[in-house]
């Protein structure tokens, strides 16, 4: 096998991991807006949930390239299988490991999301709370595995984004309106599901009466 490895691999690597923290910061900020029903005249509801969508996009994509730069950089031994499979990795085991469960998390979140409205919004909303559980995760995977992540502005971000969405997830419980409870917006680019058509009594005329025929002048 070829030993492909640069330290710009590495930089991307490190790189890419900041990113994607900060943006899955903003996306789960972004998504408590949206379960608590924020957006008026200035900004609508549907806006905050579709730059919640799209940022969680973007996220997941730099989220690929932190994995791809990874797996191809042969100066770590983590390969593709060890980005999904927690404890696979002989690098790092159980830091990355941690990484992966955030993957595995975030992959059912999106896929879900996906099929939302193909599944029932009780189940979706059941695999939305894993994305708490990937934050969380994904977090400690930066600050275990990561080479910024330990000291000065790197580890202040960190601390950051733990704190914000610590905040973030308190005033989601406290702040939620009663209005709210149950339901979160769908997007407005998703068509919302056709209602069944009633069934028509057996007795019911297939073809509506003619009118009677006019005997009157033509
Ligand atoms: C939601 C998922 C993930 C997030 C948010 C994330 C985020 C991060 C962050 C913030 C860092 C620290 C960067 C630094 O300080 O240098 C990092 C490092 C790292 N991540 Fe991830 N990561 C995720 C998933 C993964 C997965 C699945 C893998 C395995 C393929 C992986 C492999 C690595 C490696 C090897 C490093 C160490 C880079 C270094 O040596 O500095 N990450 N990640």
């Amino acid at each position: 096998m070829i030993a492909l490895t640069t330290p710009y691999l590495w930089f991307a690597t490190r790189a890419t991991g900041i990113v994607v923290m900060l943006l899955f910061t903003a996306v789960v900020a972004l998504g408590t807006l949206v379960a608590n029903r924020v957006g008026g005249t200035f900004i609508g509801r549907f806006e905050v949930n579709e730059v919640h969508r799209s940022l969680s996009m973007v996220a997941m994509f730099f989220l690929a390239i932190h994995i791809v730069t990874t797996v191809l950089d042969s100066f770590v031994s983590t390969g593709l299988i060890s980005a999904f499979i927690p404890m696979t990795s002989t690098y790092k085991r159980v830091p990355v490991a941690l990484g992966a469960v955030a993957f595995d998390l975030l992959l059912a979140v999106w896929i879900s999301s996906l099929l939302k409205l193909r599944i029932k919004n009780q189940s979706w909303r059941f695999i939305h709370w894993f994305s708490w559980l990937a934050f969380a995760t994904s977090l400690v995977h930066g600050y275990l595995t990561g080479t910024d992540a330990h000291k000065g502005i790197g580890m202040l971000l960190v601390a950051g984004c733990a704190g914000f969405v610590a905040l973030a997830g308190i005033w989601r419980f406290l702040g939620r309106p009663t209005r709210a409870a149950g339901r979160t917006a769908l997007s407005p680019l998703a068509s919302p599901p056709v209602p069944p058509r009633p069934r028509l009594p057996e007795s019911f005329p297939k073809t509506p009466p003619r009118p009677p025929a006019s005997r009157g002048r033509r």
